[in-house]
Protein backbone atom coordinates (compact mmCIF):
# COMPACT_ATOMS: atom_id res chain seq x y z
CA UNK A 1 0.00 0.00 0.00
CA UNK A 2 1.24 3.59 -0.88
CA UNK A 3 2.29 5.58 2.37
CA UNK A 4 1.47 9.20 1.51
CA UNK A 5 -1.44 8.59 3.99
CA UNK A 6 -1.51 7.14 6.93
CA UNK A 7 -4.92 4.99 8.28
CA UNK A 8 -7.84 6.94 7.79
CA UNK A 9 -8.84 7.36 11.17
CA UNK A 10 -12.44 7.80 10.44
CA UNK A 11 -14.05 6.07 7.60
CA UNK A 12 -17.91 6.68 7.22
CA UNK A 13 -19.99 4.43 4.57
CA UNK A 14 -23.22 5.11 2.65
CA UNK A 15 -24.46 1.78 2.40
CA UNK A 16 -26.26 2.03 -0.65
CA UNK A 17 -27.73 -0.39 -3.37
CA UNK A 18 -29.26 -2.99 -1.20
CA UNK A 19 -32.73 -2.87 -3.15
CA UNK A 20 -31.01 -3.00 -6.77
CA UNK A 21 -28.91 -6.23 -4.92
CA UNK A 22 -32.57 -7.71 -4.91
CA UNK A 23 -34.01 -6.39 -7.44
CA UNK A 24 -31.58 -8.08 -9.68
CA UNK A 25 -32.25 -11.33 -8.50
CA UNK A 26 -36.02 -11.60 -8.76
CA UNK A 27 -36.01 -11.37 -4.65
CA UNK A 28 -38.02 -8.47 -2.66
CA UNK A 29 -36.04 -5.57 -1.30
CA UNK A 30 -35.89 -7.18 1.96
CA UNK A 31 -33.87 -9.66 1.06
CA UNK A 32 -31.23 -6.92 0.36
CA UNK A 33 -31.76 -5.24 3.35
CA UNK A 34 -30.67 -8.90 5.16
CA UNK A 35 -27.97 -9.42 3.03
CA UNK A 36 -26.70 -6.09 3.81
CA UNK A 37 -26.16 -7.02 7.61
CA UNK A 38 -23.45 -9.68 6.69
CA UNK A 39 -21.50 -6.39 4.62
CA UNK A 40 -22.09 -4.85 8.07
CA UNK A 41 -20.22 -7.43 10.36
CA UNK A 42 -17.58 -7.76 7.62
CA UNK A 43 -17.15 -4.32 7.02
CA UNK A 44 -16.91 -3.93 11.38
CA UNK A 45 -14.33 -6.64 11.81
CA UNK A 46 -12.03 -4.91 9.13
CA UNK A 47 -11.87 -1.71 10.22
CA UNK A 48 -10.97 -3.51 13.50
CA UNK A 49 -8.39 -5.53 11.67
CA UNK A 50 -6.76 -2.29 10.38
CA UNK A 51 -7.30 -0.28 13.32
CA UNK A 52 -9.57 2.09 12.12
CA UNK A 53 -11.03 3.67 15.07
CA UNK A 54 -14.07 5.37 13.80
CA UNK A 55 -16.54 3.71 11.22
CA UNK A 56 -20.09 5.53 10.62
CA UNK A 57 -22.58 3.65 8.89
CA UNK A 58 -25.56 5.34 6.96
CA UNK A 59 -28.15 2.78 8.12
CA UNK A 60 -31.37 5.17 7.78
CA UNK A 61 -31.75 8.70 6.24
CA UNK A 62 -34.90 11.11 7.15
CA UNK A 63 -35.95 10.94 3.99
CA UNK A 64 -36.12 7.12 3.84
CA UNK A 65 -39.50 7.24 5.82
CA UNK A 66 -41.22 8.31 2.99
CA UNK A 67 -40.20 4.51 1.44
CA UNK A 68 -43.54 2.20 1.41
CA UNK A 69 -44.35 1.55 5.01
CA UNK A 70 -43.55 -2.65 4.88
CA UNK A 71 -39.89 -1.83 3.60
CA UNK A 72 -39.87 1.32 6.60
CA UNK A 73 -40.98 -1.63 9.15
CA UNK A 74 -38.82 -4.27 7.62
CA UNK A 75 -35.50 -1.71 8.18
CA UNK A 76 -36.93 -0.71 12.13
CA UNK A 77 -37.55 -4.64 12.65
CA UNK A 78 -33.89 -5.20 11.41
CA UNK A 79 -32.47 -2.73 13.53
CA UNK A 80 -33.98 -4.45 16.50
CA UNK A 81 -32.95 -7.58 15.68
CA UNK A 82 -29.79 -6.67 14.23
CA UNK A 83 -28.48 -4.18 17.44
CA UNK A 84 -29.56 -7.43 19.86
CA UNK A 85 -28.05 -10.45 18.33
CA UNK A 86 -24.55 -8.31 17.32
CA UNK A 87 -23.78 -6.42 20.65
CA UNK A 88 -21.94 -9.98 22.22
CA UNK A 89 -19.55 -10.00 18.80
CA UNK A 90 -19.29 -5.98 19.50
CA UNK A 91 -18.35 -6.23 23.26
CA UNK A 92 -15.57 -9.23 22.23
CA UNK A 93 -14.32 -7.16 19.83
CA UNK A 94 -14.27 -3.97 21.64
CA UNK A 95 -16.59 -1.85 19.36
CA UNK A 96 -18.61 0.47 21.08
CA UNK A 97 -21.69 1.50 19.03
CA UNK A 98 -23.26 5.30 19.01
CA UNK A 99 -26.08 6.57 17.12
CA UNK A 100 -26.81 9.91 15.20
CA UNK A 101 -30.27 11.45 14.16
CA UNK A 102 -33.11 12.32 15.61
CA UNK A 103 -34.39 9.25 17.50
CA UNK A 104 -37.60 10.36 18.76
CA UNK A 105 -39.52 9.46 15.37
CA UNK A 106 -38.64 5.54 16.85
CA UNK A 107 -40.97 3.41 17.96
CA UNK A 108 -40.50 2.32 21.95
CA UNK A 109 -39.27 -1.03 21.14
CA UNK A 110 -36.12 0.46 18.67
CA UNK A 111 -35.29 3.32 20.89
CA UNK A 112 -34.95 0.79 23.90
CA UNK A 113 -32.92 -1.66 21.94
CA UNK A 114 -30.65 0.84 19.96
CA UNK A 115 -29.83 2.29 24.04
CA UNK A 116 -29.43 -0.99 25.03
CA UNK A 117 -26.73 -1.51 22.45
CA UNK A 118 -25.10 2.04 23.55
CA UNK A 119 -24.89 1.26 27.05
CA UNK A 120 -23.76 -2.27 26.96
CA UNK A 121 -20.83 -1.37 24.94
CA UNK A 122 -20.24 2.48 26.45
CA UNK A 123 -16.49 1.19 27.71
CA UNK A 124 -15.26 -0.62 24.46
CA UNK A 125 -12.67 1.91 22.71
CA UNK A 126 -11.11 -0.20 19.95
CA UNK A 127 -13.47 1.26 17.21
CA UNK A 128 -16.42 3.38 17.74
CA UNK A 129 -19.10 2.12 15.46
CA UNK A 130 -21.48 5.43 14.46
CA UNK A 131 -25.11 3.98 13.24
CA UNK A 132 -27.06 7.25 11.18
CA UNK A 133 -30.29 6.53 11.95
CA UNK A 134 -33.42 8.75 10.55
CA UNK A 135 -30.06 11.16 10.48
CA UNK A 136 -30.22 14.38 7.91
CA UNK A 137 -27.36 16.56 8.32
CA UNK A 138 -29.43 19.52 7.67
CA UNK A 139 -31.72 18.21 10.15
CA UNK A 140 -28.64 18.16 12.50
CA UNK A 141 -27.65 21.67 11.56
CA UNK A 142 -31.08 22.79 12.37
CA UNK A 143 -30.95 21.74 15.68
CA UNK A 144 -27.35 22.90 16.48
CA UNK A 145 -28.22 26.45 15.41
CA UNK A 146 -31.24 26.10 17.99
CA UNK A 147 -29.16 25.10 20.81
CA UNK A 148 -26.87 28.03 19.92
CA UNK A 149 -29.73 30.61 19.87
CA UNK A 150 -30.94 29.37 22.53
CA UNK A 151 -27.49 29.83 24.17
CA UNK A 152 -27.28 32.86 23.30
CA UNK A 153 -30.64 33.97 24.13
CA UNK A 154 -30.32 32.57 27.59
CA UNK A 155 -26.98 34.84 27.62
CA UNK A 156 -24.37 31.78 28.48
CA UNK A 157 -22.52 32.85 24.54
CA UNK A 158 -22.41 35.89 22.81
CA UNK A 159 -23.13 35.83 19.25
CA UNK A 160 -19.03 36.85 18.58
CA UNK A 161 -18.01 33.53 20.49
CA UNK A 162 -19.66 31.90 17.84
CA UNK A 163 -17.17 30.18 15.98
CA UNK A 164 -16.72 26.47 14.16
CA UNK A 165 -15.28 24.86 16.64
CA UNK A 166 -18.82 25.94 18.84
CA UNK A 167 -20.68 24.56 15.41
CA UNK A 168 -19.11 21.41 15.70
CA UNK A 169 -19.43 20.88 19.28
CA UNK A 170 -23.64 21.14 18.65
CA UNK A 171 -23.76 18.64 16.55
CA UNK A 172 -24.44 15.20 17.16
CA UNK A 173 -21.04 14.41 16.09
CA UNK A 174 -19.65 16.28 18.77
CA UNK A 175 -16.67 14.43 19.72
CA UNK A 176 -16.67 12.46 16.63
CA UNK A 177 -13.40 12.99 14.31
CA UNK A 178 -14.31 14.90 11.16
CA UNK A 179 -14.72 11.58 8.60
CA UNK A 180 -11.41 11.29 6.02
CA UNK A 181 -12.94 9.25 3.65
CA UNK A 182 -16.34 8.63 2.96
CA UNK A 183 -17.40 5.76 0.81
CA UNK A 184 -20.89 5.49 -0.82
CA UNK A 185 -21.69 2.38 -2.98
CA UNK A 186 -24.06 1.56 -5.95
CA UNK A 187 -21.96 3.96 -8.14
CA UNK A 188 -24.25 6.72 -7.30
CA UNK A 189 -22.17 10.31 -6.59
CA UNK A 190 -24.05 12.04 -4.50
CA UNK A 191 -24.04 12.25 -0.31
CA UNK A 192 -27.76 12.40 0.22
CA UNK A 193 -27.73 14.51 3.23
CA UNK A 194 -25.30 12.45 5.14
CA UNK A 195 -22.44 14.67 7.32
CA UNK A 196 -22.42 18.13 4.92
CA UNK A 197 -20.64 19.85 7.49
CA UNK A 198 -18.07 17.19 8.39
CA UNK A 199 -17.78 16.75 5.06
CA UNK A 200 -15.46 19.55 4.59
CA UNK A 201 -12.19 17.95 3.89
CA UNK A 202 -13.53 14.17 3.56
CA UNK A 203 -11.66 12.11 0.43
CA UNK A 204 -14.58 10.69 -1.52
CA UNK A 205 -14.86 7.11 -3.21
CA UNK A 206 -17.16 5.96 -5.44
CA UNK A 207 -17.27 2.41 -6.09
CA UNK A 208 -19.54 0.71 -8.44
CA UNK A 209 -20.08 -1.81 -6.39
CA UNK A 210 -23.82 -2.76 -4.29
CA UNK A 211 -23.55 -2.24 -0.68
CA UNK A 212 -24.58 -6.43 0.19
CA UNK A 213 -21.34 -7.45 -2.43
CA UNK A 214 -18.75 -4.99 -0.28
CA UNK A 215 -16.95 -7.73 1.31
CA UNK A 216 -13.27 -7.68 3.00
CA UNK A 217 -11.54 -7.01 -0.44
CA UNK A 218 -13.78 -3.92 -1.19
CA UNK A 219 -12.84 -2.64 2.27
CA UNK A 220 -8.95 -3.42 1.85
CA UNK A 221 -9.15 -1.12 -1.73
CA UNK A 222 -10.91 1.86 0.13
CA UNK A 223 -8.29 1.98 2.15
CA UNK A 224 -5.51 1.63 -0.84
CA UNK A 225 -7.47 4.54 -2.65
CA UNK A 226 -7.07 6.46 0.32
CA UNK A 227 -3.87 6.13 0.81
CA UNK A 228 -3.06 7.47 -2.59
CA UNK A 229 -4.77 10.53 -2.06
CA UNK A 230 -3.05 14.05 -1.78
CA UNK A 231 -5.00 15.68 0.91
CA UNK A 232 -3.65 19.44 0.65
CA UNK A 233 -6.40 21.37 2.79
CA UNK A 234 -6.00 23.85 0.65
CA UNK A 235 -2.42 24.77 0.94
CA UNK A 236 0.64 23.80 -1.28
CA UNK A 237 2.40 20.90 -0.77
C1 LIG B 1 -29.57 1.31 0.99
O1 LIG B 1 -30.04 0.56 -0.06
C2 LIG B 1 -30.28 0.99 2.30
C3 LIG B 1 -31.18 2.04 2.77
C4 LIG B 1 -31.36 3.22 2.22
C5 LIG B 1 -31.94 1.76 3.98
P1 LIG B 1 -31.30 1.01 -0.89
O2 LIG B 1 -32.51 0.45 -0.26
O3 LIG B 1 -31.31 2.48 -1.09
O4 LIG B 1 -31.02 0.28 -2.28
P2 LIG B 1 -31.29 0.85 -3.73
O5 LIG B 1 -30.59 2.17 -3.84
O6 LIG B 1 -32.77 0.97 -3.88
O7 LIG B 1 -30.69 -0.18 -4.62
C1 LIG C 1 -28.91 7.12 1.21
O1 LIG C 1 -29.40 6.20 0.27
C2 LIG C 1 -29.32 6.72 2.59
C3 LIG C 1 -28.76 5.47 3.10
C4 LIG C 1 -27.89 4.70 2.50
C5 LIG C 1 -29.24 5.09 4.40
P1 LIG C 1 -30.75 6.46 -0.52
O2 LIG C 1 -30.90 5.32 -1.46
O3 LIG C 1 -31.86 6.71 0.41
O4 LIG C 1 -30.43 7.82 -1.30
P2 LIG C 1 -30.97 8.41 -2.65
O5 LIG C 1 -32.47 8.47 -2.55
O6 LIG C 1 -30.54 7.50 -3.76
O7 LIG C 1 -30.33 9.76 -2.77
MG1 LIG D 1 -30.54 3.70 -2.52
Amino acid sequence: MDERNPMPRHVAIIMDGNGRWAEMRGLPRHEGHLRGVESVRTTVRSAVRHGVRCLTLYAFSTENWGRPADEVEGLMELFCTCVAAETPELLRQGVRIRMIGDRSRFSEKVRRHLEQAERATEACDRLTLVLALDYSARSELVHAARTLARRTAAGAITPEAIDERTVAGALWTADIPDPDLIVRTSGEQRLSNFLLWQAAYAELWFPEVLWPDFGEEEFDRALAEYARRDRRFGRLK
